[in-house]
């Protein structure tokens, strides 16, 4: 289809507040396809458009209420490989930073641009933009899911060899947001999940449950090591999550869960380590680890564009 045919199409508004809007076959379909759009566009310059071009004309705006790399770029990028362009708002020189109500945003962007995408520190007020946006709303990050990061992440795992069901990810350290997104993917695509927290630390019931209630397997455990025996991917995160205070008993008690080759030792000789970046080397992972083999963060980091791609895709109505 080209740019302009799905111009023409009346409007699709599907929000991607966490993964569960989209579903399990949705997800399949964002990774399908964006791993045939990565290697029809291999070796491009980066900011060429695919040959396609289907989200010629439209803007994407993005608000950030929190610092960001590979968010931004990558979506801006994706825009730019999509056909169209991005513009990037931040609280310090926004009136959303002045008080500008989360719901006149809404209305005002939804005029002026065809998607919002949101890094915020309230999930609540995520919401509360797809509550009032007449255009697709995007989740870039809150403090409760991070559901565009697993795209990629469930992206890298399939190129990496490793098909979902039926797959033993082990998860190290802070129950947080992306921990949140990990399990509830593991629900909606049937991969199972090993959680090794510290007491204090878990995540969210909810999350577990709905894992649980899609037929995915929940290990909750404060065993290092019992999580990754036997493991196809290990997971870890930064201790200390943006917003968060970096206690000194914290960092104690998130100790026992590095992931170091001692760890790494337990899981399947063809594991692989994913992190979402940024890493804080010698603290959650060692740099051994970290500049393994085994280790496969910077494909995980550029599948963000290719990832975000059919994110943005599927909230226009153009996939799945
Ligand atoms: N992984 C991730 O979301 O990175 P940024 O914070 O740099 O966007
Ligand atoms: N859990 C981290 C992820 C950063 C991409 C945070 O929220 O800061």
């Amino acid at each position: 289809m080209s740019g302009d045919e799905a111009l023409d199409l009346a409007p699709v508004v599907r929000n991607l507040i966490d993964l569960s809007d989209a579903g399990g076959d949705a997800i399949a379909a964002m990774i399908n396809d964006a791993i045939n759009r990565k290697a029809a566009r291999a070796g491009w310059p980066k900011g060429k458009p695919d040959a396609d071009a289907p989200l010629a004309g439209r803007v994407l705006a993005m608000i950030f209420e929190k610092s960001s790399t590979r968010t931004r770029v990558s979506f801006d990028i994706a825009m730019r490989q999509l056909g169209g362009s991005a513009i990037i708002l931040d609280s310090g020189t926004s009136q959303l930073g002045r008080g500008e109500s989360i719901a006149d945003t809404a209305r005002v962007l939804s005029r002026m641009a065809d998607a919002i995408m949101v890094r915020t520190d309230d999930h609540a007020k995520i919401e509360e933009m797809g509550q009032y946006a007449h255009v697709p709303v995007i989740n870039g990050l809150t403090d409760r899911s991070h559901p565009c990061q697993i795209v990629a992440d469930l992206l890298t795992v399939i190129e990496h060899g490793k098909p979902l069901p039926g797959l033993e990810v082990a998860w190290f350290g802070d129950g947080n947001n992306v921990l949140h997104s990990i399990l509830e993917a593991a629900g909606l695509m049937k991969f199972n999940v090993r959680v090794a927290t510290p007491e204090g630390y878990d995540p969210e019931g909810e999350f577990v449950e709905m894992a649980r209630a899609g037929g995915a397997q929940v290990t909750m455990t404060r065993d290092a090591k019992e999580a990754a025996s036997g493991a196809d991917v290990i997971v870890t995160d930064t201790w200390v999550s943006m917003g968060q205070d970096h206690t000194h008993n914290k960092l104690a008690a998130m100790a026992p869960y590095q992931v170091n080759s001692a760890l790494m030792a337990n899981a399947k000789l063809d594991a692989i380590f994913l992190h979402c970046l940024p890493a804080h080397v010698g603290e959650e992972v060692t740099e051994d680890v970290f500049e393994s083999a085994q280790s496969v963060v910077f494909d995980e980091a550029e599948n963000r564009i290719h990832a975000q791609k059919s994110v943005l895709l599927w909230s226009f109505g153009l996939l799945g």
